[in-house]
């Protein structure tokens, strides 16, 4: 039982509004649940003979914490608390969005609630919108502040009033907490470059090359080709300053107590902003050691662990997401292990499955997919995933070598072809992407492009090719279809919606040039949502299908993350076959073709799963039933089936 559980168990009914005592009442029982774990984590990391005082503040930034907390949000907190893990359930549909590209600001952000209503989406990821350098900023991930919204995007009021209408209309909101490093004009940056000793002691600063070479030994690189290595001199400090992503973002140093203090500080103050989900950017990151990667190391873990428990005594209603692109079974691990079992993050990025799927696409084969996910440790019960077909990062190629090499694939060969495949060197791919952050010695790379791009439908257009135009519509809808069937949160990145392509104006701004993931992250296209019902087009057939799989998907109670996944294995590799709650009577299974051709599965196999009577199917998309007199069933390209159970 996880910490969650048994606040849960503490907090018994509480009633529809109780009272501030009450409230005040259950925020002790939490404090108290929690105070051993968050103690033995604390001292863990900041040794008791030294840090007594240090766990004091920390004792107090949480009863700070908690007086600060809007009393409509200590109600939504126990309602939550109430409604089990509310994030688990099947309704929830996402988009991810930067609000400048979206909309331009949160005023007008608000102004568009009704077009996620239409489409269904009720959980927004915004990507930053707090205060950054105006120079390169890596899209607001080198933070200024933690909670100052910036001027661009509207005031704090804005935001504030922006939380309130989403509470209203039940959509529930994910800010990032840039929780690894600031930029560096964050006020500590400056103190520290001004000569402070004590803000110098926030991030890891060295007087001459000695510590970095010996960190270097072992640490990877994130942004080779623009930002190699991992520390920066800084003229005005005289030392050298970790900055394992860009030059400007500088790694916090969470050795020094008062860095965790003060960001949990700030974390606090962002979640009674009104936020529901936290996003912990980087948080494999977290702790670094000579002589290791730096990364997902034990310390890394106890520190998220003792964001998360601090975080629910104050807030129990917020959640946080793990952004981990890490290997799979490293993910996993942020869902907690051992006695922090679900006591880390409550959903956390299935980076396997989004990788998984774009190498289907390329190979047109599902096997590896099958045998990645199946692979994967369980999930904590407690835990959820979010599931996304891309994002505002590039595509990592981040599979187990050893799962390419039992298919009889050379790994570093596989990646190359990938690579080819999605970024124009071959000429044969419908696919238009480019490679992001190539590294020659490792031969390493990774791949950008829009959905629609790398899917085919950007070349097709250019070509005015009606069948590959429809064939990458198909396609799209058949990624998008399969993760709207998946356990977790599907998200969307807005745009994909309409079928948007690559954005190549990002090569004309000079903060932006050196980073292909710009390509990817389109100016939202109002014109084409203006003309969705009156045209009929790539844009409209896209919006109104993935508009139709959503509802579809809320419909289905199998679809929900409580319910299981089986994948089977249908004995052709280009089909992916999985099975959603197979054990009852909501079953659901969900058939994909990866191939060109035409592909089959043997009704023997559908029959004695269930899904098949007398030789008739019922497919949920289309929502008819049809007959199969031989005993194969033939999937077209691209096409997507979702069966129900009979
Ligand atoms: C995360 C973000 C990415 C950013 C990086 C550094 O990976 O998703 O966009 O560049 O963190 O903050």
């Amino acid at each position: 039982m996880n910490q969650a559980a048994i606040h849960k168990i503490l907090a018994g009914k509480p009633g529809s509004k109780p009272t501030p005592r009450k409230l005040t009442q259950l925020f002790e029982k939490r404090r108290g649940a929690n105070f051993t774990l968050i103690q033995d984590l604390f001292f863990s990391l900041y040794p008791e003979t030294r840090h007594t005082a240090s766990f004091k503040s920390l004792q107090k930034l949480l009863a700070d914490g908690f007086k600060n907390r809007p009393a409509e949000l200590k109600h939504q907190d126990l309602q939550r608390q109430g409604d089990g893990n509310w994030y688990q359930s099947g309704a929830w549909v996402g988009m991810q969005l930067y609000v400048d590209r979206f909309c331009g600001d949160l005023k007008k952000l608000a102004e568009r609630i009704p077009y996620f209503e239409a489409l269904g989406i009720n959980f927004l990821h915004l990507m930053p919108i707090t205060k950054r350098p105006s120079g390169p900023n890596d899209g607001g991930y080198a933070v200024n502040s933690y909670t100052e919204i910036d001027p661009r995007y509207g005031t704090d009021q804005d935001f504030i009033s922006l939380t309130a209408a989403f509470r209203e209309k039940g959509i529930c909101l994910m800010l990032d907490f840039v929780v690894n490093h600031t930029s560096d004009e964050f006020p500590w940056a400056l103190e520290a470059k001004a000569g402070n000793l004590k803000y110098q002691e926030y991030y890891y600063t060295f007087p001459d090359r000695n510590m970095p070479d010996l960190f270097e030994q072992s640490l990877p690189e994130v942004f080779p080709e623009t930002s190699p290595g991992n520390f920066t001199y800084c003229p005005q400090m005289e030392r050298w300053v970790m900055t394992v992503f860009n030059s400007y973002q500088w790694d916090l140093n969470y050795t020094n107590p008062a860095v965790f203090l003060s960001m949990l500080e700030n974390l606090l103050e962002l979640s009674n902003k009104g936020v529901d989900v936290i996003r912990f950017d980087a948080l494999a990151f977290l702790w670094k050691k000579i002589g290791t990667s730096s990364q997902n190391l034990p310390e890394a873990h106890r520190l998220v662990a003792l964001f998360r428990l601090c975080l629910q005594v104050v807030a129990p209603g917020v959640i946080i997401l793990a952004e981990a692109i890490v290997a799979p079974e490293e993910i996993v691990a942020y869902f907690g292990k051992g006695i922090l079992e679900g006591n880390e993050c409550e959903i956390a990025y299935n980076a396997t499955f989004m990788a998984c799927l774009w190498n289907s696409v390329a190979t047109k084969k599902t096997r590896l997919l099958r045998q990645s996910l199946g692979n994967l440790p369980p999930k904590p019960d407690p835990s959820t995933w979010i599931n996304y077909v891309r994002c505002h990062d590039d595509i990592g190629l981040g599979f187990d070598d050893s799962h390419i090499s039992a298919l009889g694939w050379d790994p570093q060969t596989h990646r190359r072809f990938l690579l080819d495949y999605f970024c124009q060197r071959l000429e044969w791919s419908p696919a238009k992407g480019a490679v992001f952050m190539y590294n020659p010695f490792t031969g390493d790379g990774r791949i950008t492009g829009s959905t629609a791009s790398l899917l085919g439908l950007e070349r097709a257009l250019e070509e005015e090719d009606a069948l590959k135009i429809s064939s990458a519509e198909a396609k799209i809808l058949m990624l998008y279809g399969i993760i709207l069937a998946a356990p977790g949160i599907p998200l969307i990145y807005a745009g994909d919606e309409i079928g948007m392509l690559n954005d190549y104006s990002y090569m004309e701004e000079a903060d932006k040039m050196m980073d292909s993931r710009w390509i990817n992250r389109p100016i939202h296209d109002w014109d084409t949502v203006s003309g969705l019902s009156s045209e009929k087009n790539h844009a409209s057939r896209i919006y109104f299908g993935l508009q139709h799989l959503i509802a579809l998907r809320k419909q289905q109670p199998g679809l929900a993350d409580v319910c299981s996944i089986h994948y089977h294995d249908s004995g052709n590799n280009h089909l992916l076959v999985f099975e959603r709650d197979g054990e009852t009577d909501n079953g659901i299974l969900i058939l994909a073709n990866f191939d060109e051709s035409p592909q089959v599965v043997r009704t023997a196999l559908l029959g004695a799963l269930g899904y098949m009577r007398e030789g008739q199917f019922h497919n949920l998309i289309d929502g008819k039933t049809k007959k199969v007199r031989s005993g194969l069933l033939e999937l077209p390209p691209a096409e997507l089936l979702w069966l129900r159970k009979y």
